[in-house]
């Protein structure tokens, strides 16, 4: 569907719904996939994600009074959702609306809750639990609109830092500003190249002579992965409690190779130890990667893409044989120049570049490899990198 005929639906669907259609405005904002730089985001270390061109769309308008109501055209069985601007707490019940609403309670807590509700019906177009970020899409989607219909004095970047805010405390998943902040501060056909430490950013222009940017997605059904990525997180800020009895560092990311092997054995945990070392390997091969693309040199950005993966296989421990069967399989083949898993893992989605002459290739072997090993298909997009947030004129 293209964006005019997404723009139609939602109108069309906001009429059924509401009852009414005045004052009703369409925006996007959009998924994310990260080229480079996994789970460093809540060490104070560097990210390399992409906005992409699918995302969350949203049709709202203000109401006079002090109802909030929402529809999603992914979920019409679940049916109008209503709360109000004055119950924002979270529920199971609320189900996906938990998203929206802790959008609206953070920014009560910030002293700028919205003096009426609003109605609200979304589309999404991200495949659903495939780990490109739909719930920071429809964070920052919600954030965006906000700041339209009543004025907020917010940038974009603050929209992120509300988004992510919200999920932490609102949603209960301790997730770093990666997603939020890539959603937000999308560039068309640039990565973002992030320090988390202090959200100094630079956009790096990805033009690749001859390759594309491929994402596959295991189709993992269940992830359990809050719970998980909560967990990961925890060792980490325990593994930095006890560098920081004798190191002057805000993060793990603030480690270099040498002071890491120097002081790892305060780590008297072996695989506190490994997490550590994922972390702190993992920002500096960030940080060479955007070197080595700023270089040209793409064959060294995608070994750096397979030692991500191998990392957060081996030592992280977030993979699982579905992303580990889709990158290990993409490796073998020539013309594949980098592979890994991408996002929080345990399922989702791995991201490859691969030269144009190789592309069906990769898809045909990789997907049949798959179906074999795992019992179910693998689905495969080529990535274009889109802007952040927008009204959908
Ligand atoms: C999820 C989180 C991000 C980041 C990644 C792992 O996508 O939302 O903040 O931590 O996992 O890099």
């Amino acid at each position: 569907m293209t964006e005019q005929e997404i723009k139609k639906e939602l109108l069309a669907k906001f009429k059924e719904v509401f009852g009414y259609d005045n004052g009703v405005k369409v925006y996007f904002a959009p998924g994310r996939v990260n080229l480079i730089g996994e789970h460093t985001d809540y060490n104070g270390g560097h990210v390399f994600p992409c906005a992409l061109t699918i995302g969350t769309y949203g049709a709202v308008a203000k109401r006079d009074d002090k109802k909030i109501r929402f529809f999603s055209l992914n979920f019409e069985k679940i049916g109008v959702k209503e709360t109000s601007l004055s119950d924002l707490t979270p529920s199971d019940e609320a189900g996906w609306t938990n998203y929206p609403k802790g959008i609206v309670w953070a920014l009560e807590k910030r002293g700028m809750l919205p003096d009426t509700g609003f109605d609200m019906v979304i589309f999404g177009n991200i495949p659903n639990g495939s780990g490109l970020s739909s719930s920071a899409s429809l964070e920052v989607l919600t954030g965006f609109i906000l700041r339209d219909l009543y004025g907020l004095d917010l940038t974009n970047i603050d929209l992120a830092v509300i988004g992510q805010y919200s999920e932490n405390n609102f949603n209960g998943c301790n997730c770093g500003i990666m997603d939020q902040f890539a959603s937000a501060m999308g560039k068309k056909d640039n990565a973002i190249f992030l320090d988390t430490s202090d959200l100094s950013y630079e956009y790096a222009p990805i033009k690749l002579a001859g390759a594309k940017i491929i994402i596959a997605n295991t189709n993992k059904k269940h992830k359990l992965t809050d719970s998980q990525y909560n967990a990961r997180r925890q060792m980490c800020e325990e593994a930095l409690a006890i560098f920081q009895t004798k190191l002057d560092i805000k993060g793990l990311g603030d480690l270099s190779a040498e002071e890491f092997e120097a002081n790892k054995d305060m780590l008297k945990d072996p695989d506190m130890q490994k997490k550590a070392k994922h972390a702190v390997y993992e920002n500096i091969r960030t940080k060479d990667a955007v070197e080595a693309l700023k270089a040209g040199d793409i064959e060294k950005f995608g070994k750096l893409m397979r030692q991500s993966h191998e990392s957060l296989r081996d030592d992280y421990d977030v993979t699982g044989i579905e992303l580990d069967t889709l990158a290990e399989e993409a490796w073998k083949i020539p013309g594949v120049i980098g592979s890994r898993m991408t996002g929080g893992g345990f399922g989702g989605c791995t991201v490859s570049i691969v030269k144009d002459e190789a592309i069906e290739n990769f898809k045909e072997t990789v997907g049949k490899k798959y179906l074999e090993k795992i019992g179910y298909e693998a689905t495969f997009y080529t990535v274009e990198i889109g802007d952040g947030p927008r009204v959908i004129d």
